[in-house]
């Protein structure tokens, strides 16, 4: 039985939710130091809805159409996470554009996940942009929001190569795989404390270090 204080984290989704059923996964271990207490999606059809609700989460629709603005959307999503007293603001595939004055509430406990390696590439159709400028790696990047789009302090990433005969579709789901991976992995390192914002920059705590280089394409000698 795990016995220490589990982190309590609100999961916000406009769609798919597989992001958010990685971090359904890695909640189902009692060991793992954080925990879903709700999940807020601004699309009542957000396929991630069935997932929550499958796995016995609550589940809240705010949908932006029902607000006069951005203000009045944004009041009432943080009516909902004050509510539950949550500790982290995952953002899975939420897409929204949320006011300055929210991002800087929730500053430093409020994360997104992004399928490219930021500050490259912000923004939609990520993969398309990613291909059509042919650079040899892509990737994903977990990060701490900030005001501006896709922007902020990064904690994890994951680089994945961009082959020769990549689609969007077969890029999107590389990627999407590691997606899977470092977003509990973000998570569980913020739940244990290991993470510390200094500046524009991450530092965590007994991080395993990485040497070395992938060369796309490889070297033939
Ligand atoms: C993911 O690829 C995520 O990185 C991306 O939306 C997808 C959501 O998929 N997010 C962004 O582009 C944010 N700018 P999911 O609903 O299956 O998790």
């Amino acid at each position: 039985m795990a016995t220490a204080k589990r982190l309590d984290i609100a999961v916000l989704i406009s769609g798919r939710g597989s992001n958010l059923q990685s971090l359904i996964d890695a909640c189902a271990d009692p060991h793992f130091p954080a925990r879903i207490v709700c999940v807020i999606s601004n699309k009542a059809d957000a396929a991630g809805l069935q997932r929550a609700a499958r796995a016995g989460t609550t589940t809240h629709v705010v949908s932006h159409k029902d607000f006069p603005d951005r203000v009045a959307f944004d009041a009432a999503i943080d009516e909902i996470l004050r509510g539950y007293n949550v500790g982290l603001i995952c953002l899975a595939g939420f897409m929204r554009i949320l006011t300055p004055e929210f991002v800087n509430r929730w500053r430093d406990r409020m994360i997104n996940i992004h399928p490219s390696l930021l500050p490259a590439f912000k923004g939609l159709h990520t993969h398309e942009r990613t291909i059509e400028a042919g650079v040899r790696f892509s990737g994903c990047t977990v990060h701490f929001v900030r005001p501006e789009m896709d922007d902020g302090p990064i904690i994890i990433q994951a680089a994945v190569p961009v082959l020769g005969d990549d689609t969007p579709e077969t890029l999107a789901a590389r990627v999407l795989e590691q997606e899977h991976l470092i977003y509990p992995e973000a998570v569980r390192l913020i739940a244990l404390s290991r993470v510390r914002v200094v500046g524009s920059k991450v530092i965590i705590r007994d991080a395993a270090p990485v040497t070395g280089a992938m060369i796309n394409p490889g070297l033939v000698f």
